[in-house]
């Protein structure tokens, strides 16, 4: 069970891996994710889905490595096993025909976000997407979000790919083109999901962004992955991982997601030593 069938490194640090998870396969939806443990101590590490296949009984996740479990599994090989793969967990998008829906991706968000593209298109959407990194090699996933979007717009900080700017810019384009979008993703690193649900309320445009706080049992109960949306507590983990990107609290969020940097950093150093 959970066996490693394929695995390749994507970009320095982000690997793409196929596993065997027959049940999560035949279950899970877009915007779902799973948590994973390398071996029975483990720590348990929330990952998203990117694709799957329910006939194999496959799904395929895409993962940076930033810590002691990621380290783990970027050290694990094919043919390996994963002591536990729990899920499908959390809401699925909301998948239906908005009309024109603008699809905003960074970094190794752009794996959670591909499921939903694709299942948008084919709920019947005009599919405007734009990725950005900050240079060419950390646009990952191009060609596949390419494939299910009307116009795939690409910005690199260093303008090495596409526009050279940042996500926002490419909104701003659109806006002025006279694209009239219904609603809107955006999954990524924490500040560009800031700046591009700003953004989109400057545009008037309804957006959710899928935030990704530690997480420790993944069923609501231990409160770990709290988030406050419109002066809300909800539990990412269940009420989540997708919400409405206007009323995200962001600098409690970005603390939060920094308040154990030192301890992660310390295990990830033990785990090389
Ligand atoms: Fe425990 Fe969400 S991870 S409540």
């Amino acid at each position: 069970m959970y066996k490693i069938i394929s695995k390749k490194l994507v970009v320095p640090k982000e690997f793409d891996v196929w596993v065997e998870a027959p049940r999560v396969a035949r279950h899970v939806k877009p915007g779902q994710f799973v948590i994973i443990r390398t071996n029975p101590q483990g720590e348990r590490v929330p990952l998203t889905v990117a694709d799957y296949d329910r006939e194999k009984g496959l799904i395929r996740m895409i993962f940076q490595t930033v810590g002691k479990t990621t380290a783990e599994f970027a050290d694990m090989n094919v043919g390996d096993c994963l002591t536990d793969i729990l899920g499908p967990l959390g809401t699925p998008s909301e998948i239906k025909n908005y009309g024109t829906v603008l699809m905003v991706g960074g970094g190794v968000g752009i794996a959670a976000l591909f499921p939903i593209i694709r299942a948008l298109k084919e709920a019947g959407n005009k599919v405007y997407t734009i990725l950005g990194g900050r240079t060419k090699d950390l646009v990952i996933m191009k060609e596949e979000c390419e494939k299910y979007s009307d116009e795939l717009l690409i910005t690199t900080d260093d303008g090495s790919a596409g526009k050279k700017g940042v996500v926002t810019d490419a909104m701003v384009e659109l806006a002025e083109r006279g694209v009239k979008i219904d609603q809107s993703w955006a999954i990524g690193p924490s500040i560009m999901m800031k700046f591009a649900s700003l953004k989109a309320k400057e545009l008037d445009i309804p957006m959710f962004v899928s935030l990704n706080p530690i997480m420790i049992d993944g069923t609501g109960m231990c409160g770990g992955c709290r988030v406050t949306i419109h002066d809300q507590i909800r539990f990412a983990c269940v009420d989540g991982p997708e919400f409405d990107g206007w009323g995200v609290n962001w600098n409690e969020f970005m603390n939060r997601m920094r308040q154990y940097k030192d301890e992660e950093k310390m295990s990830l150093e033990k785990y090389k030593a």
